[in-house]
């Protein structure tokens, strides 16, 4: 599985649409998807934890919602795909958790470590692209699209900056599984950084 995570508007549903269109270019099955989400109970999560109308959610709720979510995809989805041999593209993912409630929450590791292994039951992605940002001009271009904030977009400057650093510390404590991508040069810059990721990833 190839996840897409890092900060909000760097640019994940852009490069998961090539990323899908260069792997089915090579006659791979490709599956899409993402968190919170994926599935109808996912989605349903998503919708309660977007939800800007909503600021007094509590971080340890906010925290279970977002495991209850991942647990139910991988399960119901995820697994299943990769039994069927899809390669499952995933925008945002595990990452994601540990820095925002991790980095930027300041919730424990243990306890967000122990609440993915739970969800995760095992799994981990081969791959996870950080698209790293600035989250002022993440903003940006989130405000550019035209669409409303939601309620994690809405977090002040210093909140989303701590969660930018979390994914570059996860990524420099784990090289492997990890890549990290300057998300502020052109799209096609963007997309042939990790192609070559990706031509990497099929020979291996
Ligand atoms: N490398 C880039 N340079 C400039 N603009 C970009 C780049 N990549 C994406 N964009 C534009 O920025 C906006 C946000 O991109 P996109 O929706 O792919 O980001 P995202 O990470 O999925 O955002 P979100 O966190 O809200 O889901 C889009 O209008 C997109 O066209
Ligand atoms: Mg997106």
């Amino acid at each position: 599985m190839i996840v897409c995570d890092g900060s909000n508007g760097a640019g994940k549903s852009t490069l998961i649409k090539s990323i899908e269109g260069y792997l089915k270019s090579k006659k791979q099955k490709v599956l899409v998807t993402r968190e919170p989400g994926g599935t109808p109970i996912g989605e349903g999560i998503r919708h309660i934890l977007l939800n800007p109308d909503t600021p007094e959610m509590c971080d340890t709720t906010e925290l279970m919602l977002f495991a209850a979510a991942r647990a139910q995809h991988i399960q119901e989805k995820i697994l299943p795909n990769i039994q069927d041999g899809r390669i499952v593209i995933c925008d945002r993912f595990d990452s994601a958790t540990v820095s925002f409630q991790h980095y930027a929450r300041g919730l424990p590791l243990s306890l967000i470590n122990q609440l993915n292994e739970i969800a995760l039951d095992g799994f981990r992605p081969d791959i996870t692209i950080i698209l790293d940002l600035d989250p002022l001009i993440g903003l940006e271009r989130v405000k550019l699209r035209g669409e409303g904030l939601d309620r994690l977009e809405k977090q002040d400057m210093e909140f989303l900056n701590r969660a930018r650093d979390g994914y570059l510390k996860q990524a420099e404590n784990d090289p492997e599984h990890f890549a990290i991508i300057d998300a502020s040069q052109p799209i096609k810059k963007v997309e042939s950084d990790v192609f070559d990721i990706l031509d990497k990833l099929l020979m291996s």
